[in-house]
C-alpha cells in the first residue's frame, strides 16, 4: 500500500482540483492525502540562500508542512493550472522555498505525476518547466494529464497512471531507466557538490553519492555510464582549473 500526496496548486479549488479528484479515486487501496496549497500560508522566498548555505529557513510559515509532507509520501501527484504558461504564484513559491532540493534533494527516486488545465494555451510551456524540476530533483517523471477546458470532462486513459503506481512502489525503483539527461544532471550537481559548496558536500557525501553513477541503484547501460563518468571528470577539470587561478 503506498502513501500518495495529491497537491492541489490552483488557487481556487474548481477545474484542476476536480481533476484531481476525479483522478484519486483511481488509488482504491492506497493511503491518499490531497492537500490545496491555498488552504496554506506560504510566503515568497526572499533570495537569502540561508537554505543553500546553513540548510535552514528563518521564514516561519506552512512552507515546511507541505514540503515534509512530499518527503514522506510514496508518489506525489501535483496539478496546476496555467497562469500566462507558467504555474500559479502560490505553487512557484512552495518550489521556491524547497530551492535547496536542486542541490540536495530529499525526494529522489520518487514518481511525480503532473496534472494541468488551461483555457487553451501554455500547457507546452508549463510540462516543461515540471519537467525540468523532477530532473533537478532526482525524481521519476511518471507522466500527466493535460487538459483545456474544451475537454475537461472528456475521460482521459487510466492507462497514463501506470508508471506512477508502478514506481509508488519503492522495489521497482531497480527497474527505472534514467535518461541522459538526468545522468548528466546528475554529475553535474555533484561537481557542485564536491567543489563549491560545503554543505552540500557532507550531504552528498553522507549520502554516498560521491561514487555513485546515479542516486540510486537502477539501470543504466554502460555506455551512459561511461559517457557521465567522462562528464563528471570533465566538470571537474573546468571548475578546479578555474580555481586555481
Ligand atoms: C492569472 C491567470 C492566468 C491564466 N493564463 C492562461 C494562459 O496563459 N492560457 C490559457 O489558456 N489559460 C489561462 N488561464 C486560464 C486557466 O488556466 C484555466 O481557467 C484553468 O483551468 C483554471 O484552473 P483552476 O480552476 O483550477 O484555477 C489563466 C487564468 C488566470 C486566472
Amino acid at each position: 500500500m503506498a502513501k500518495i500526496l495529491i497537491i492541489n496548486g490552483s488557487p481556487r479549488k474548481k477545474n484542476t482540483y476536480g481533476l484531481l479528484k476525479r483522478i484519486e479515486k483511481e488509488f482504491s487501496g492506497d493511503t491518499i492525502e490531497f492537500i490545496n496549497v491555498s488552504d496554506y500560508d506560504v510566503k515568497a522566498c526572499v533570495g537569502c540562500e540561508q537554505c543553500l548555505r546553513k540548510g535552514v529557513c528563518h521564514i516561519n510559515d506552512d512552507a515546511t508542512k507541505i514540503l515534509d509532507k512530499m518527503v514522506e509520501a510514496d508518489g506525489i501527484i501535483i496539478g496546476a493550472p496555467v497562469y500566462l504558461r507558467q504555474i500559479p504564484g502560490n505553487l512557484k513559491n512552495i518550489f521556491d522555498r524547497g530551492c535547496a532540493w536542486y542541490h540536495r534533494s530529499p525526494i529522489v527516486g520518487k514518481p511525480i505525476f503532473f496534472v494541468t488545465t488551461t483555457q487553451v494555451t501554455g500547457t507546452k510551456s508549463l510540462m516543461s518547466y515540471f519537467k525540468d524540476l523532477t530532473v533537478q530533483w532526482g525524481v521519476i517523471y511518471a507522466g500527466s494529464i493535460n487538459k483545456t477546458l474544451f475537454n475537461l470532462e472528456k475521460p482521459y486513459k487510466i492507462k497514463k497512471l501506470d508508471k506512477f503506481k508502478k514506481y509508488s512502489n519503492k522495489d521497482n525503483i531497480i527497474k527505472y531507466r534514467p535518461s541522459m539527461k538526468q545522468i548528466f544532471e546528475f554529475h553535474t550537481q555533484k561537481v557542485l557538490a564536491s567543489e563549491i559548496l560545503p554543505l552540500d558536500k557532507t550531504f552528498w557525501e553522507e549520502k554516498g553519492y560521491m561514487d555513485k553513477p546515479y542516486f540510486y541503484t537502477c539501470r543504466i547501460n554502460i555506455v551512459t555510464r561511461l559517457l557521465g563518468y567522462l562528464y563528471y571528470k570533465f566538470l571537474q577539470n573546468i571548475i578546479s582549473k578555474n580555481k586555481t587561478v
